[in-house]
């Protein structure tokens, strides 16, 4: 039997998921509890890359990259993506289907800047997921930005945060004996969220 679901009552569970996640992977000494697999899809051929969630709102999932990379070559053609975030010690996995687009590029040069100076650096020197002659080149470049850009570092033209849009969000908890409890809300033609219960 499936049953209307508001946007604040998803994103709030998301929102405690990812906090509770945070605090679980301090407590561990472990890093990227915002981590999550980011798949897309071209020619039907699907890959896979981890990436880091930067913000969220009710308007969806933000995470950065270059938009010539693969990944960003992947979703100007085909803008359907799927995010995962698997949370071991917590026993939960979030499942979310969506669709990708820019943000505003002064939500990106406002995040750009607040990155630390290598890491700026770090996206004019790599010309991300194309090939390398070899990691003399990377630093080479390294050498080149930092020489040009001392101080400030603007946002390279081909940097961007990506918005994902989701039109399905499936929270899932591990049980005993393979019982696992799956609660997938997914969104109707008129806009509304409907949560549905699956066999695990
Ligand atoms: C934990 C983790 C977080 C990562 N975060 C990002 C990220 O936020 N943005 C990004 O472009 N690449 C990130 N990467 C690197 C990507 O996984 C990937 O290697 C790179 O983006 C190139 O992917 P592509 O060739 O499919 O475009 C991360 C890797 C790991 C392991």
């Amino acid at each position: 039997m499936s049953k209307a679901a508001t946007d604040e009552f998803i994103f709030n569970k998301f929102s405690l998921w990812l906090n509770e996640a945070h605090k679980a992977y301090e407590k561990l000494n472990l890093e990227n509890h915002n981590a999550f697999a980011l798949s897309t899809c071209v020619n039907n051929l699907p890959s896979s890359r981890m990436v880091l969630l930067k913000d969220f709102s009710h308007d969806g999932f933000i995470f950065y990259t270059n938009e010539q990379s693969r990944k960003g070559l992947e979703i100007a053609v085909n803008p359907n993506v799927a995010m995962l975030f698997h949370w071991n010690p917590l026993h939960r996995q979030i499942r979310i289907e969506g669709v990708c687009e820019k943000v505003d590029s002064s939500v990106s040069d406002a995040y750009f800047q607040s990155r630390p100076y290598l890491s700026k650096i770090g996206a004019h020197a790599s010309q991300q997921s194309r090939e390398m002659g070899g990691m003399a080149e990377l630093i080479k470049n390294v050498a080149v930005f930092s020489a040009k850009y001392p101080l400030n570092v603007p946002r390279p033209t081909y940097w961007h945060g990506y918005n994902i849009n989701p039109k399905k969000i499936e929270f899932w908890v591990e049980k005993a004996g393979r019982l696992h409890i799956r609660k997938v809300y997914e969104k109707t033609q008129q806009n509304q969220w409907v949560e549905k219960i699956l066999f695990p």
